[in-house]
């Protein structure tokens, strides 16, 4: 397939890399002799033909700055066949051969959707939440982790200054993996993930067993996604806190964990990830996610990708549950 003009976007939830990812795919897609067009606003861009050239320049001073300078949406019109449908006539009409989709699971289902429909595209890995299968590591979760880790050292200063026990609410959607990772860099005494069953109770008993070791501090890291988040964990201690006998604050860190600068890692990441994707396409590779796999940059059909969530690893739980003693 000779590949003339290549669009990409941005679509989902925003991940420090996102700009990296777009500087990598613009330069070496100009590099291959094509022309690049970004769409803004990830797929309601393309349902209303938002779409722009980008020249060398154009992607120059990014690479440093969180979120991403196309802009990034969830499109429920996207998500309809109507939707779609506006879409491809705006691929047609700017004669576009082929798309570059930097996002989440939510964003390649939308890719994926694309190919069936007949239309080229190449996924990039991205997402905070580290869910997405066909990549060990997605752009974004390194930014995420030290951010959540940064809050935790923090946190366990007042923690042990008042002998209070804390709890801290990491994103990632119905994977546990950042709220486990930043339990094990953190040092918490207590994970609660979505992949785990831990009861209000055994939260409790977790804590104060920290307390009965000589520990100042009792913190606890918990995902959004697990059973008893954070406020219902809070609520079942405010009710059971004459027997319980501490009391329990709780932090969300919410989309904190989205934003800022992207790490070292991220950045690199996002520029091999970028331009995998662009290596893909000129080898005329596509309805495929680029991702992480052992250390390489490796393609995974979106079909094998979409639908699924990636599991977090049990040994690591485990783990966890070894080293807060
Ligand atoms: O997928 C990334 C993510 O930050 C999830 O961790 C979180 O559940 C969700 O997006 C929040 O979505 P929104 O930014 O649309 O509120």
């Amino acid at each position: 397939m000779a590949m003339k003009r290549v669009a990409l976007l941005t679509s989902g939830g925003d991940a420090a890399g996102m700009n990296a990812a777009i500087r990598a795919v613009v330069r070496t897609g100009l590099d291959n002799g094509w022309d690049m067009f970004g769409v803004r606003g990830g797929y309601a861009g393309l349902v209303r033909d938002n779409m722009t050239p980008l020249t060398v320049r154009d992607v120059g001073g990014i690479i440093q700055q969180g979120g991403t300078v196309l802009g990034s949406a969830r499109s429920p019109e996207f998500a309809t066949e109507a939707g779609r449908l506006r879409a491809l006539a705006t691929l047609e009409q700017q004669r576009i051969d082929a798309l570059v989709v930097i996002g989440g699971n939510g964003s390649q289902g939308g890719a994926a959707a694309l190919t069936e429909a007949g239309f080229p595209v190449v996924g990039v890995a991205s997402t905070i939440d580290n869910d997405l299968v066909g990549s060990d590591i997605t752009i974004g979760v390194d930014t995420a982790l030290n951010i959540a880790l940064e809050a935790i050292d923090r946190l366990k200063t007042t923690a042990s200054s008042h002998q209070r026990a804390f709890l801290v609410e990491a994103m990632g959607r119905k994977c546990g993996y950042l709220a486990l990772m930043a339990g094990i860099a953190g040092g918490a005494e207590v994970v609660v993930l979505p992949e785990t069953d831990t009861t209000p109770e055994q939260v409790a008993q977790d804590l104060q067993a920290a307390y009965d070791r000589g520990k100042a501090h009792a913190l606890g890291v918990v995902a959004e996604g697990a059973r008893s988040n954070a406020a219902s964990l809070a609520a079942y201690f405010r009710e059971h806190e004459a027997r319980i006998g501490f009391e329990l604050r709780t932090t969300t860190l919410g989309h904190v964990q989205r934003g800022g600068r992207p790490t070292a890692y991220d950045r690199i990441l996002a520029t091999r990830l970028g331009a995998g994707a662009v290596a893909a396409l000129a080898r005329s590779e596509t309805g495929v996610l680029v991702g992480m796999l052992e250390g390489r940059v490796a393609v995974t059909p979106l079909s094998e990708v979409v639908g699924r969530q990636k599991r977090i690893d049990p040994e690591l739980f485990a783990l966890a549950r070894i080293l807060d003693r």
